[in-house]
């Protein structure tokens, strides 16, 4: 008897809509004979325990509902094999990991995290920005002139007022020349897009934003791919990454420093990385075929 091997690839209904990077995947795992299929990681019909394997993709509406979230991954890691694993679903589903990057010696956008009932203080010179620490898509993010400080103040307390960890950064304006996000899949260097700045306009919350301005293929320095290669080497359960993206801008000084690390639910930009469906769903299947014996 054949047993097909089941892979769920994990969305949300934002994803189901704009997933770029899915249809790639899904066709790539069934060209292997994979029964792949896509659900939304909060739909309460789907059986993730029928599944040898299931990916996390596109599940972008999770900062609202981390701890739901975080739950969700505990539960399906429990009955079968999830890529990337619960563990660092929740280390990364908070930019608070960032500290954990600065205590390994890995240069970081300098960061104050501001705790509900914390004493906020904002920057005395020069623009800055202010976000929550659990977000994606530029959610809850704003940039602020000297002159805004009242407003940010403002800003500050309505996250706080939402629960949230604030995080207050110098805006860095050489942003202007690009974000670059560096793409591994398996632990390996695939591919890297740049992109334009995303908080265009200073002192304005706009949840709307396009997340990723511009998009163009770019070929990393040996600088931002050694940054990259010693931001992953500080995550726990580092040899388990089945796909990263490591984000980076550049500081006032010219040295390249993490914006964020993307270990969740990142875009990763497919349509730039010549064969990375192909290597995806290379590793995926391989990663379903072992947790299907290992469960046989
Ligand atoms: N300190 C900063 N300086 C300049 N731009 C920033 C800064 N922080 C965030 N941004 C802009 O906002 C975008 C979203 O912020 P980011 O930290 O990547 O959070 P997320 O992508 O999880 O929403 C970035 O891609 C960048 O364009
Ligand atoms: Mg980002």
């Amino acid at each position: 008897m054949t047993v097909t091997t089941r892979v769920a690839v994990a969305t949300s209904a934002m994803g189901l809509d704009r997933d770029s990077d899915m249809p790639a995947l899904l066709a790539a795992l069934r060209a292997r004979g994979v029964d792949a299929v896509a659900a939304a990681w909060d739909d309460e019909d789907f059986d993730w325990s029928g599944c040898a394997a299931v990916v996390i993709r596109s599940t972008w509406d999770y900062p609202l509902r981390r701890p739901e979230f975080l739950a969700w991954a505990d539960a399906v890691q429990a009955v079968a094999r999830l890529d990337n694993p619960a563990g660092v679903v929740r280390w990364n589903t908070d930019k608070v990991y960032l500290r954990d990057l600065t205590a390994r010696g890995v240069p970081v956008v300098p960061t104050r995290f501001i705790a509900p009932g914390e004493a906020v203080v904002l920057p005395g010179d020069g623009q800055f920005v202010v976000k929550p620490s659990v977000s994606a898509g530029a959610y809850g993010t704003a940039r602020y002139t000297e002159q805004q400080r009242d407003l940010a103040a403002g800003h500050v307390a309505s996250l706080h007022g939402a629960g949230a960890t604030v995080m207050v950064q110098p805006y860095l304006s050489r942003i202007d020349e690009g974000e670059r996000a560096l793409v591994f899949l398996g632990g390996a260097f695939s591919h890297a897009v740049r992109k334009d700045p995303v908080l265009t306009e200073p002192g304005v919350v706009d949840d709307d934003r396009v997340p990723h301005p511009n998009l163009r293929p770019h070929r990393p320095s040996a600088a931002e791919l050694a940054l990259a290669r010693a931001a992953l080497a500080a995550v726990p359960e580092r040899q388990e990454l089945l796909y990263a993206r490591v984000d980076i801008a550049y500081a006032d000084d010219g040295s390249p420093v993490v914006m964020e690390l993307e270990l969740v639910e990142p875009n990763l930009f497919m349509e730039h990385g010549a064969d990375g469906p192909v290597r995806l769903a290379d590793l995926v299947h391989e990663r379903a075929a072992a947790a299907a014996r290992a469960g046989a």
